[in-house]
């Protein structure tokens, strides 16, 4: 295989998981990158050393450059539909971010351009490649607590107040909400490990925390989204966004085409952080106990105290961001680029996600009424479960 040319459109918080693509003895380079954002360009230049081509402003410039054979999208959610149609129509593999994009018909349409085109396309849900998710599918997988009937996530978020309503985040505009936003990661969780699709959701959300907040930043500015431990308590938070209208807390409930029932609970000023899933079968339950570093994953298949599970998996921390996924779920995109290996993500799936989070945020904003999700087209469907390959 030919060395691969990369570029980057948008280098802000998610830059790292393009730098980690930058392998030269491995034969990818990450060369060139387009963000308005000055520092970014010359943060970009930094990172990647003496492969530096350019850096542009204009996302367009690097998508007509014939050297470039793939891009890593990582801009803010409202404009993914824009770029990652035209890197599809201009041959480029893609590495987009997820969300797929902020509506129903957007995800559609880059489902269409991907397939129209033949170009390859990767959403990156990394979470698919988390160890403790990989772990709990492994244990649905094998049938030990029988056939899944219900899902939940319960989604603690202590470092809300920092990372999504101080920027673009607190936006409807920018990311339709946070049920999408970042719901997205949980719905397709609950989707991979039960092997179905949601079919209908019912949901309420409010805002009811940082709209309280007194401390906002002035609208010119970019805002200041990076992590800081002694931000506390949620009300003290300095800098919000001028405008906020993004729940803070949501509940979706979900009945998957398999029969199975599950719910999301997304807090976003708890003090602290984790993702805890369970999956309750006709013959057990398996749940997370920690989602990255040193964590473990308990299993119950006989009746008895909730302190004393059949099994317990320990599972050894992993190197790199979120949990270790980064680096894998990266990885797997060069893999699935340059010699065709199939990942463990699907963009159907990662549309499915969105549209969970659209009707989710329909029905909080109405009266929490239940709504359908329309299913993508059969043909789009087979094209991506089948690798991409048209039959
Ligand atoms: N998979 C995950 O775990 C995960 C985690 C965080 C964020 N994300 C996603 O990654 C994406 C980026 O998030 P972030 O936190 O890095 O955002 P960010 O705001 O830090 O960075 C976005 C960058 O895009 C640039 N940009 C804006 N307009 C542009 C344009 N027209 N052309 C090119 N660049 C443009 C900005 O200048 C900025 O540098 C989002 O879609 C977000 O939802 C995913």
């Amino acid at each position: 295989m030919k060395e691969l040319n990369i570029g980057v459109i948008g280098f802000g918080n998610r830059a790292m998981l393009s730098i980690m693509a930058h392998q030269p003895e491995n034969g990818c380079n990450v060369v060139a990158v387009a963000d308005p954002y000055e520092p970014a360009q010359e943060k970009f230049k930094e990172a990647v050393k003496d492969k530096f081509r350019y850096a542009t402003a204009d996302y367009r410039e690097l998508l007509a450059d014939k050297d470039i054979d793939a891009v890593f999208i990582l801009s803010p959610d409202y404009l993914h539909e824009e770029h990652a149609i035209a890197a599809l129509e201009a041959g480029k593999a893609v590495y987009l971010e997820k969300p797929m994009a902020i509506t129903i018909e957007g995800c559609d349409r880059i489902l269409e351009t991907a397939y129209r085109t033949g170009t390859k396309l990767f959403v990156g849900h990394n979470m698919r490649y988390f160890p403790v998710v990989l772990k709990m599918k492994e244990v649905v997988d094998s049938g030990i607590i029988g056939k899944v009937q219900a899902a939940w996530c319960r989604h603690f978020i202590n470092y809300g107040g920092d990372a999504y309503f101080k920027d673009w985040h607190s936006e409807q505009r920018y990311t339709t909400g946070l049920l999408l936003q970042k719901g997205a990661h949980d719905i397709d969780v609950i989707h991979y490990v039960t092997g179905g699709y949601t079919k209908a959701v019912s949901a309420m959300g409010q805002l009811s925390v940082y709209n309280q907040t007194t401390d906002r930043r002035a609208p010119e500015d970019r805002g200041d989204a990076s992590w800081h431990g002694d931000h506390w308590p949620p009300l003290e938070q300095k800098g919000c966004s001028p405008v906020i209208d993004v729940e803070d807390h949501s509940m979706v409930m979900m009945q998957l085409d398999n029969g199975v029932q599950a719910c999301y609970l997304q807090c976003h000023y708890t003090p602290d952080a984790e993702r805890n899933y369970t999956f309750i079968g006709t013959h057990g339950r398996v749940e997370n106990i920690g989602d990255g570093g040193e964590c473990q994953v308990h299993v119950w298949t006989e009746r008895g105290p909730r302190a004393t599970p059949d099994i317990i998996y320990y599972l050894k921390p992993l190197t790199g961001s979120h949990g270790g996924s980064d680096p894998r779920v990266v990885n797997a995109f060069l893999d699935f680029v340059r010699y065709n290996k199939i990942p463990h993500t699907n963009p159907v799936a990662a549309r499915n996600a969105v549209a969970v989070g659209v009707l989710g945020h329909k029905s909080m904003r109405g009266a929490g009424e239940r709504l359908q999700v329309p299913p993508p087209a059969d043909y789009l469907v087979e094209y991506f479960a089948n690798g991409q390959v048209k039959k």
